[in-house]
């Protein structure tokens, strides 16, 4: 698709730089001067799970916390980005690849920015998460993959939308959980239980998690 179209690594800053008496800098700034300028390592933390299985509560949690803690961070939710970016995208199996391809995409600036990106889709293919994670970690950037883990029997009942009785009367098609799969994570790096812990105890478990792999301090 993309044709005569080359990566543009940055500006030429030098003659703008010294009429302002900074110090001399040529070309663009790479990941680690900007990890180092800013002191900040930029990550994704990919929430995946169904829906209403706690998501978007824990991410929203999470970015205020890391907010307090005066750290740069922002949060794309998939119910979000679908009005928005994602608004052409629809629940059938090419739609959500596309969805994700793009999420994985957008994440990746995010992080390459110094930036805590926090995403919340539920991401049902175990495929375009790998593909996600591979497209990060080829660019030396941190992908943490975090399983929001409830079963079908509770975000049944939790249902917050109507949206799982709506797809068992037939009324949505394509429903994960319902009528479309959803490929649970293997080997998360984190694994929540939200039918066991609260809302405060996940974010704990992603903070502590952050720290002693030296994402935070
Ligand atoms: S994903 O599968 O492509 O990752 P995404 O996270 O963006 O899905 O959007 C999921 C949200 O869209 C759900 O929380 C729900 O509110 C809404 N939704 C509407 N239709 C569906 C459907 N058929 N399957 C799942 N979620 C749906």
């Amino acid at each position: 698709m993309s044709t005569n179209i080359t990566f543009h690594p940055g500006v030429f800053l030098e003659r703008l730089l010294s009429r302002n008496k900074i110090p001399r800098f040529i070309g663009s700034v790479d990941t680690q001067e900007r990890v180092g300028l800013l002191k900040q390592t930029g990550v994704t933390i990919w929430l995946t799970g169904l829906s209403a299985s706690g998501k978007s509560t824990i991410a929203c949690a999470l970015e205020q916390h890391l907010l307090h803690l005066h750290k740069f961070t922002y949060r794309l939710d998939g119910d979000n980005v679908r009005l928005g970016l994602n608004k052409d995208l629809g629940f059938d199996e090419k739609s959500r690849v596309e969805n994700i391809r793009r999420i994985g995409e957008v994440s990746k600036l995010f992080a390459d920015s110094a930036c805590i990106a926090i995403t919340a889709f539920i991401s049902p293919y175990k495929a375009d998460r790998q593909v996600a994670r591979e497209l990060h970690e080829k660019g030396g950037l941190g992908f943490i993959e975090v399983f929001v883990d409830a079963p079908l029997s509770v975000v049944e009942q939790r249902d917050p939308k109507g949206l799982y009785k709506a797809a068992r009367a037939g009324t949505i098609k394509d429903f994960t959980g319902i009528s479309a799969p959803y490929e649970a994570p293997e080997k998360p790096d984190i694994h929540i239980r939200t039918d066991e812990c609260d809302v405060t105890r996940a974010v704990e478990v992603i903070i502590e998690y952050l720290t002693e792999h030296n994402y935070i301090s």
